[in-house]
């Protein structure tokens, strides 16, 4: 099943040249979502490419988790705006993957909101537990 969440924008960090200025939407910051997990996405290069660390608040063991690190890219036109984007985590303290895609939209206060889709892929034993594997 696909899961769907909302980030807000908590703070934008400011960052040196290498990182992209992007004029409708910036990746670039602290983004928290409905559950209460949040991301820091930490530079986006010229090619939409982009990295950051993700603290989710939910997990099937609450006691054991850890920040972990994703990877993405943001879908560049000219001129952006609104642009999409996918990242993937890759969970540090559970053997499992999750893909995010979204897009980021600015209200007409200026306010940047990210909604995206989830997928986790759990690690399962053999073929015969596919099945359960995806959620
Ligand atoms: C994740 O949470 C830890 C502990 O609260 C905090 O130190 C860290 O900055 C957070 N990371 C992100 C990406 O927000
Ligand atoms: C980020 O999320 C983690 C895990 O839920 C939480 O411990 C931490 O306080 C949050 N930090 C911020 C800055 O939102
Ligand atoms: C993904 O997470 C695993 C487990 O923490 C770690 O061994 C591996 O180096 C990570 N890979 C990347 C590309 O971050």
């Amino acid at each position: 099943m696909v899961q769907a969440t909302v980030f807000l924008l908590v703070l934008s960090l400011a960052l040196g040249a290498h990182s992209l200025s992007v004029e409708k939407c910036n990746l670039i910051g602290h983004w928290v979502n409905d559950l209460g997990s949040n991301m820091t996405i930490l530079a986006v290069d010229e090619k939409g490419n982009f990295a950051g660390l993700y603290n989710t608040s939910v997990a099937d063991h609450p006691n054991e988790i850890q920040q972990s690190s994703l990877v993405g890219s943001l879908h560049l036109t000219n001129p952006i705006d609104q642009p999409t984007f996918g990242f993937t985590v890759n969970w540090t303290f559970s053997d499992s993957i999750t893909v995010f895609t979204g897009q980021c939209f600015v209200d007409k206060d200026g306010k940047e909101t990210l909604r995206t889709m989830w997928l986790l892929r759990l690690h399962v034993d053999d073929l015969e537990n596919d099945w359960k594997a995806t959620r």
